[in-house]
């Protein structure tokens, strides 16, 4: 039985707190969640029949595992909380976490504590990182998204782009991982977790193209090393709670919750 808090309960968190007291109800312990939208977070707590209300500083010593399913700017403040005090912590907003990869993995080493990234809406990572044993020269990634999902991206606020006009199939950025990571935080999470598992965020290469009339999020992963090439292209649906988060990024935050309580681990 492992106890588990969850940080943020919005589209992702909420579907793993409900997992949590439903098919993961005889391995996992949900002792509390907390949300900056107190509203949100009390309407889950009665649904879930959780009575206690706790601050992230007060929830992070009674459990074993912290899930962050909040924002880019929470993720690094609820890693380093949760490592310090020797816990494990599954991290979704990976973009928050390029600049401290460092600081992350040392925290990590230093409480033996584990950081989980799941792969989010993308496909590849297992072959990225059997690869990354070996030589890899490039790792590219280009998305595909209709225009309204990058509605107030920092890129697109900046650059004064004009979603609305767009009527054919437009790049919209094309650079390193770091840099869309920058600019689109809610819509780019799966480039962090590639440039981590992979070549980091300043040689991963990442194109974004706005495309009218698209309903699906479509990630394409390219990988070429001393072993070969991958290519991977995921076609998602996005969730009909939060049109930027792709369906399969849910599963995969269940996936690897199921995955952290297996006794049989399958895959790189
Ligand atoms: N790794 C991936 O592939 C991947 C895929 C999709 C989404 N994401 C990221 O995962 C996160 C959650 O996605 P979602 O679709 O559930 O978003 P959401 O907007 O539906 O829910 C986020 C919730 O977190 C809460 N929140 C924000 N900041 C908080 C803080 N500091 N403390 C506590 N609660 C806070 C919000 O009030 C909201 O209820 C986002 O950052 C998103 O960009 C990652």
């Amino acid at each position: 039985m492992i106890r588990v808090g969850i940080i943020g309960t919005g589209t992702i968190g909420s579907e793993l707190a409900l997992q949590c007291i439903t098919t993961l109800k005889e391995e996992v312990r949900l002792v509390g969640i907390v949300d900056t939208d107190v509203q949100r977070e009390r309407l889950l707590r009665k649904q879930l029949g959780l009575s206690r209300r706790y601050t992230l500083e007060q929830l992070v010593p009674q459990v074993d595992l912290v899930i962050e399913a909040a924002s880019a700017a929470a993720a690094y403040p609820i890693a380093k909380t949760a490592l310090q005090h020797g816990k494990d912590v599954m991290i979704m907003s990976a973009g928050g976490l390029v600049h401290h990869e460092a600081a992350i993995w040392k925290l990590a080493a230093e409480h033996r504590s584990c950081v989980y990234l799941p792969s989010g809406a993308i496909a590849g990572l297992d072959g990225l990182k059997s690869a990354s044993i070996g030589r890899i020269r490039k790792v590219s990634l280009t998305t595909r998204k209709n225009p309204l999902s990058f509605r107030n991206a920092p890129y697109i606020v900046q650059k004064r782009i004009d979603l609305n006009t767009i009527r054919e199939e437009t790049l919209l950025f094309d650079g390193t991982a770091e840099k869309a990571i920058q600019g689109f935080p809610q819509n780019i999470n799966v480039s962090a977790t590639l440039s981590m598992a992979g070549i980091g965020s300043k040689k991963t290469r990442v194109r974004i193209y706005a495309c009218p009339g698209l309903t699906h999020h479509v990630h394409e992963v390219a990988i070429d090393g001393d072993f070969g090439s991958i290519y991977t292209r995921t076609q998602n649906l996005p969730s009909k709670k939060n049109p930027k988060t792709s369906h399969l990024a849910i599963l995969s935050a269940v996936a690897t919750l199921k995955r952290i309580l297996a006794n049989i681990k399958i895959g790189t």
